[in-house]
């Protein structure tokens, strides 16, 4: 078991390189099972979520080859060797997306009801109804999901709300079904788009990815891909761009898509917080004083959940009442008891946090709840007086490729320790 040790005060300076995002690169992962040839995906981070995705699709029958420190290459499986563990599922949430495309091309998937981050109840019902609507059998029995079909057939579904993961799931599922399926109120995220140009690489044919309606023309297979470069990761460059406002600081992003970052730039900006940008790049910067401002977690392209606790560390030094409105998970505040140990002053009411702006936070331990509760409390650390030791960072590596370093290139003082140490 690990801890990081930060000592806080240095303001964040000079350059960072953002790598692939981990969500666009789970649900590509999942994709490789509906692959009829091999495919290379670069710009894919080594990080655990990936790790542990990557043992799943070998258990399923994949075979994973590392081409050097983000390049995967990978033979997709020809028949179903095993399901997926549950000690393994139970890890990560996106476990579920292996669930579309198992059943698209084999005809049945069983996954123990996924784990991961703590922030919600997280229902499937979307992914089933999708599922279902395509003539799928769904059974849940004893913690897993148990799902059989001859051959999907094209139908058209209605998601009640934009999920990211039923999305994802029921494209997949199509890609690989009899007819034309069309899928409504759908998610808009820049995943949605990267997952769906992937399975166009893949010879799928799918219209419509980053708009409200997505339309899938099914074919009997699919083929490999000779090279794929996953995303930036937009939640690794905002947390970068929050811990140089954090810490009042001056940084330059390289390697990010600037307009999937607008809706969480805009906010920032009206915080007071100078951006500029270039081509691929963005800079961070604080020349005068931050100003207190509300947040709503939206679908994209609203604010996103996922950035939502490091912003409460940064507002929690910034004079004045700042909101936060979490709409997307019921239980995603609970890096506020961490937070006040720190010094900050946030009330919960529901799904508001109400924070007002304590000026200074102070070092002390704390513990990481979620992955992103972890990278917020790293952002208090980093402005904190004093020295803050934060554990449970397991859940940081989940999301988080060589933080500490990215941070020391920076001019941070953040140490990774074993517990006890
Ligand atoms: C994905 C992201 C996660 C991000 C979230 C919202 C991955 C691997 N994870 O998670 O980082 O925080 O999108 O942007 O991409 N819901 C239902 N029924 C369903 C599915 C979802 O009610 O069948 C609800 C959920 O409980 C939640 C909301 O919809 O309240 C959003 O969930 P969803 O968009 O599905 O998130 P994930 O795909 O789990």
């Amino acid at each position: 078991m690990q801890k990081l040790v930060i000592v806080g005060g240095a303001p964040l300076r000079g350059r960072i390189r953002i790598g692939g995002a981990k969500n666009a690169s789970l649900a590509l992962l999942c994709a490789t099972v509906l692959a009829g040839d091999v495919v290379t995906i670069e710009n894919i981070p080594d990080i655990n979520d990936v790790r542990v995705m990557i043992k799943l699709i070998e258990f399923i029958g994949a075979e994973v080859e590392w081409q050097g420190s983000d390049c995967v290459r990978i033979t997709p499986p020809e028949a179903i060797a095993e399901m997926p563990p549950y000690h393994l599922a139970k890890k990560l949430r996106a476990s579920n997306l292996l669930l579309g495309p198992m059943l698209a091309r084999f005809g049945r998937a069983e996954i123990p009801l996924p784990g991961g981050c703590n922030i919600g109840i997280r229902p499937m019902d979307l992914h089933f109804k999708g599922f279902a609507g395509m003539g799928a059998e769904i059974t849940l029995e004893k913690g897993s999901v148990q799902a059989t079909c001859k051959r999907l057939k094209g139908s058209r579904i209605y998601l009640d709300f934009p999920s990211v993961g039923a999305t994802e799931n029921i494209m997949m599922a199509a890609c690989l079904a009899e007819g034309q399926t069309v899928v409504e109120n759908v998610a808009k995220e820049p995943e949605i788009v990267d997952l769906a140009n992937f399975l166009n690489c893949l010879g799928a044919r799918v219209r419509g990815a980053g708009t409200d309606i997505i339309k899938i023309e099914g074919m009997t297979s699919l083929g490999g891909c000779q090279r794929y470069a996953v995303i930036p990761d937009r939640i690794e460059a905002g947390t970068f761009m929050v811990a140089a406002a954090a810490t009042r600081g001056d940084i330059q992003l390289e390697n990010v898509i600037p307009l999937h970052l607008e809706p969480f730039r805009a906010k920032l900006k009206e915080a007071g917080v100078d951006i500029i940008e270039g081509e691929e790049c963005l800079r961070v910067k604080v020349s005068g004083p931050l100003k207190p401002i509300d947040i709503k977690t939206l679908p994209y392209p609203g604010f996103p959940t996922d950035m939502q606790s490091q912003m409460m560390s940064l507002l929690s030094t910034v004079s004045g009442t700042s909101l936060i409105t979490e709409n997307i998970f019921e239980n995603r505040f609970q890096v506020v008891d961490e937070l006040k140990r720190m010094g900050a002053r946030i009330k919960v009411e529901g799904r508001l946090a109400i924070i007002e702006g304590a000026g200074q936070l102070h070092g002390t331990q704390v513990k990481a709840t979620d992955l992103r509760a972890g990278a917020a409390l790293v952002i208090a650390g980093l402005m904190a007086e004093g020295t803050t030791e934060i554990t449970n960072v397991e859940y940081i590596y989940r999301g988080y490729h060589d933080f500490e370093s990215k941070l020391n290139g920076l001019g941070a003082n953040v140490k990774a320790m074993k517990n006890g140490a």
